[in-house]
């Protein structure tokens, strides 16, 4: 397969038949891919699975992964779990260039309980004022039993920066998760680090939301996540909200598993934050934390948007769960409310992208805004608008739900390109104008762009990049 799906005789027989079922003014909308995934059951791979392999030895450390640790990336978050004992605190880690110099820090640890099920000792271990650009070694566990993993930091902030994201949303743990994970990880595009959207391991999917389902998740991940970090959002799978068996804390699980740098950007709580790393500024937001005007995350994005600095940061990237432009059949305008809140902030401060997944699918939006609308005006359609992001749903993971492949028809004018695929995509900066845009379906080889396009930064470079 290769990427050659925009020809035009392909595009002539998709705009023929919509001709034939509609009415003119459809002939401007998107393309809807005519590459159909086989309908098929997704499975989630099973507790003896290689990816769910316990390391070996008394107490080891399991589950290890790492995150940004502060606002500009001269932190790292080391966290790891160990199952008979809590174990020491205590990450070691030194530079590739001065391997003498070993430090030390140490960090914290933490138990929960869920119904009948009882977590390891989850431990958080924060590693602060790291060099730019720099490749670390650190170890994990005692004496008697350490694992040893890498990182790379980021480039020090600046606005001509290049730097690689991932992007994998609803990823689960299916044997299309394993897949996409892999195209990931072989992509030759080598994502530095991931920007993930929510929907983390389905555990509660699972009778009493067995929790065993978060533990064998974080192992499956640790070969790529305790090597780069990914970049979390919560997802509607991660509240575990559970009354009828009296979990009745939302995020329990997740929270006390996933830690965020909140704090570093005046955040109050986990679900809502911000970071800088290279030339990109990533806000995340919360689906599932109130957003309404006067709520504590309303306050903040409020304050947040003004803060960005192009000239230090060109990429404001956004990242949440529930999209706000989804022309599938499933939880449509589920984000609707949200984007009536905020999309006029979105305009004004001129952010280039919105991440999303929920939908378990692949979609992108022209530039467009619907902002215009007033109660009485009628005006309450999407239009180009130049200032707006471009939304990219990316639910595509792969989790045991399987794929979202009923569409509303005909494709919105709205929606560039849609296809009911697993995969992931690459967003590729390569300085304060231009970004390398692509969307990697889990069928094709690893170096295949199913979609993909330039993006022009909107401060600096705001020029109309749609291909019509
Ligand atoms: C939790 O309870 C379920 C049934 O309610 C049972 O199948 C499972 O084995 C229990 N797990 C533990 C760890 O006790
Ligand atoms: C998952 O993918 C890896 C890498 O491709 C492979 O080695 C492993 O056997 C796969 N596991 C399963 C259960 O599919
Ligand atoms: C924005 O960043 C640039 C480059 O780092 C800096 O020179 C400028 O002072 C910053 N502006 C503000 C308002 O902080
Ligand atoms: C920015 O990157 C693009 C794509 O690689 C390139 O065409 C352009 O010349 C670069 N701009 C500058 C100022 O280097
Ligand atoms: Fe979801």
């Amino acid at each position: 397969m290769d990427s050659s799906y925009s020809s035009s005789s392909i595009c002539c027989i998709v705009i023929v038949s919509i001709l034939l079922l509609d009415s003119l003014l459809v002939c401007n909308g998107g393309k809807t891919s005519i590459y159909v995934r086989k309908a098929e059951k997704t499975v989630e791979m099973p507790l003896h699975s290689d990816v769910f392999r316990i390391p070996a030895g008394y107490n080891a450390p399991q589950q290890v992964h790492i995150t940004q640790g502060d606002h500009e990336g001269k932190a790292v978050i080391v966290s790891w779990v160990t199952p008979d004992e809590p174990g020491s605190n205590t990450v070691v880690y030194w530079s590739e260039e001065n391997c003498e110099a070993k430090k030390k820090a140490v960090g914290k640890v933490y138990t929960y309980k869920f119904y009948n099920y009882t977590s390891g000792f989850i431990h958080h271990c924060t590693i602060r004022n790291l060099e730019y650009d720099t490749k670390y070694y650190y170890v994990v566990g005692d004496r008697k039993l350490m694992r040893k993993f890498w990182f790379t930091t980021p480039p020090a902030v600046g606005p001509d920066v290049p730097y690689t994201f991932g992007i994998i949303g609803d990823l689960g743990q299916t044997y299309d998760s394993n897949i996409t994970l892999t195209h990931y990880e072989r992509n030759p595009k080598n994502g530095q680090a991931v920007l993930f959207v929510g929907d983390l391991s389905y555990a509660d999917n699972h009778p009493n939301h067995d929790n065993v389902r978060w533990d064998t998740w974080a192992r499956f991940v640790e070969r790529s996540v305790a090597y780069q970090p990914w970049i979390w959002t919560a997802g509607n799978h991660e509240i575990d909200f559970a009354p009828e068996i009296g979990e009745t804390k939302p995020f329990k699980p997740y929270t006390r598993r996933y830690h965020v740098p909140y704090r570093a950007s005046q955040s109050t709580a986990s679900f809502w934050y911000s970071i800088k790393r290279a030339s990109a500024y990533i806000i995340v937001l919360s689906s599932y934390s109130a957003y309404g005007k006067y709520t504590p995350q309303y306050q903040w994005l409020e304050q947040e948007l003004p803060k960005v600095n192009r000239s230090e940061t060109p990429w404001l990237i956004v990242l949440m769960h529930s999209p706000w432009y989804n022309s599938y059949n499933y939880h449509y305008m589920e984000g609707e409310t949200m984007r009536v809140m905020y999309e006029p902030w979105f305009v004004e401060h001129k952010v280039d992208i919105v991440l999303a997944g929920h939908v378990h699918a692949y979609e992108r939006s022209e530039r467009i805004s619907n902002i215009a609308y007033n109660i009485e005006n009628g005006k309450c359609r999407p239009v180009k608008d130049q200032s707006a992001p471009i939304y990219i749903t990316i639910g595509d993971g792969g989790n045991i739900e399987g794929l979202a492949n009923d569409m509303t028809e005909p494709q919105p004018e709205y929606s560039a390109y849609r296809e009911a695929s697993f995969g992931h995509a690459i967003f590729d900066i390569k300085n304060r104008t231009h970004a390398r845009y692509s969307w990697h379906r889990n069928h094709d080889g690893y170096a295949v762009e199913a979609d993909s396009m330039w993006f022009f930064n909107r401060f600096w470079h705001p020029v109309d990049e749609s291909s019509q």
